[in-house]
């Protein structure tokens, strides 16, 4: 049975499904999956928690079946946050170095001076993303500890979200018995097991496309620098589907997944499906191409908003690597293509990657967000220098307060 130190957990609390991923960090560093469990989620809509009672009871189910699979007892997870109540913001800070040299408290006070900034009094500091620490005027500096100086900069990316989102996040864990050991934003989470790093390097545009939600997120030279959610995800074509076809959501589903695409000129014209009527009425043919009509001018709305937020970031140009599709929506025959059209940059799906274990179980884009959890567990575990740096030291004071906001979760 795995060592309770060397297991790590995601939990992706979507608005479709909850997984819980169950991986081993082995002493080379790599991260095995070792274990899964999914349950449908019930008490979400666009990415927030609106009903404890439902949740709780997702989370336990899919919980059960992970410990069941992996063989342990799972106590602590890593757990995502998204909804449209999530902010991004790039700020930046200034300080002077105590001693002409760069100290790690030094970069604490650099980073404090930048997440100094006015946030609505409902929204809360979640993350703060280094981009790059500027010395003397010389920029483009990953880590400053140890360096000469006199004044030192922080470029950041600041997320924030809403207290009461976050805190009934914590909850529903809470009733599980379950520890939040960090809350991730989405996007940031997927980023970690489906893009690589010269991607992130070269400039690349990540769209977590799921249920209630599309997350997105821009990295160039290495590091966040523009995150959005907007509250459109598949459920809103499913829905779609449930008034142009006449049938129950559940058969909808079913029948974009199946048969669904977003290019009509991609669906061959003689493809006949057969729709399940509702009130016990007999099943009805149709075209297939009649779902792509109805799909492609919801998808294409969707793509519209996100180019729209790509051009207002400013960052379009600068993605050289393009774009990521990851997410459960992604797998919508055709997504690939039509994103290439709209865009006009080049597009390409992305699975997870980077754990080894039940690979096979985890590759549908679907788990990016709960194995991207996993290795973002994995990452700062692995170096705790790096963590008392930069964001996690931050993150865990930050989250040492929103506990204790949260007064019975202490
Ligand atoms: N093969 C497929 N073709 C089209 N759509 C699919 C396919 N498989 C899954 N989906 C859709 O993907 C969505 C679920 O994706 P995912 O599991 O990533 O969402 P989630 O993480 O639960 O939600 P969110 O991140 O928005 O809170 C559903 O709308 C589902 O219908
Ligand atoms: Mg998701």
């Amino acid at each position: 049975m795995a060592k309770h130190d060397q297991v790590l957990v995601g939990l992706d609390i979507g608005t479709s499904k909850i997984a819980c991923v169950v991986a081993e960090a082995g002493p080379d560093g790599k991260v095995d999956v070792i274990g899964i469990g999914t349950h449908p989620s019930r008490g979400l809509r666009k990415g927030v928690v609106v009903n404890i009672e439902s949740t709780v009871e997702s989370i336990r189910l899919a919980v059960e079946e992970a410990e069941l699979m992996a063989g342990v007892d799972i106590q602590s997870v890593f757990t995502g946050i998204a909804g449209s109540h999530i902010r991004g913001y790039n700020s930046h800070g200034v300080v002077a170095t105590k001693n002409n040299e760069v100290t790690r408290e030094d970069v604490d006070r650099v980073i404090d001076a930048a997440r100094a900034m006015n946030i609505p009094a409902d929204q809360k500091v979640l993350h703060i993303l280094p981009q790059e620490y500027i010395i003397d005027n010389q920029d483009g500096i990953r880590e400053p500890i140890g360096m000469s100086g006199v004044r030192l900069e922080a470029k950041v990316h600041v997320v924030t979200g809403a207290v009461s989102s976050a805190q009934n996040i914590v909850k529903c864990c809470n009733r599980c018995d379950l520890d939040v050991t960090d809350m991730v934003l989405e996007q940031v989470a997927s980023s970690e097991a489906v893009l690589m790093q010269d991607e992130k390097d070269i400039g690349v545009v990540l769209i977590d496309i799921g249920g209630g939600t599309t997350d997105m997120a821009i990295f160039l030279n290495g590091s966040i620098r523009h995150t959005h959610v907007i509250p459109i995800g598949g459920d809103h074509l499913t829905n779609d589907l449930v008034i142009g076809l006449r049938t129950s959501a559940r058969e909808a589903d079913q029948l974009k997944r199946k048969y669904g695409a977003c290019m009509t000129n991609m669906v061959p014209p003689e493809d006949q499906i057969e729709i399940p009527s509702v009130g016990g009425r007999a099943p009805r043919p149709m075209p297939r191409q009649v779902m792509a009509q109805i799909l492609e001018p919801r998808v294409e709305e969707l793509f519209e908003m996100i180019r729209d937020e790509l051009q207002r970031s400013g960052f379009q140009e600068l993605a050289a690597a393009g774009m990521v599709l990851t997410g459960g929506s992604s797998l919508l025959d055709g997504m690939v293509d039509l994103a290439e059209d709209v865009f006009d940059m080049p597009v390409r799906l992305g699975r997870p990657q980077g754990v080894g274990g039940l690979v096979d179980v985890v590759s549908s884009p679907m788990y990016a967000t709960g194995v991207g959890l996993i290795l973002y567990g994995q990452r700062y575990r692995q170096n705790p220098q790096h963590i008392k740096a930069t964001e996690h030291h931050l993150f865990s004071r930050v989250w040492k307060r929103m506990r204790s906001w949260f007064g019975d979760t202490g």
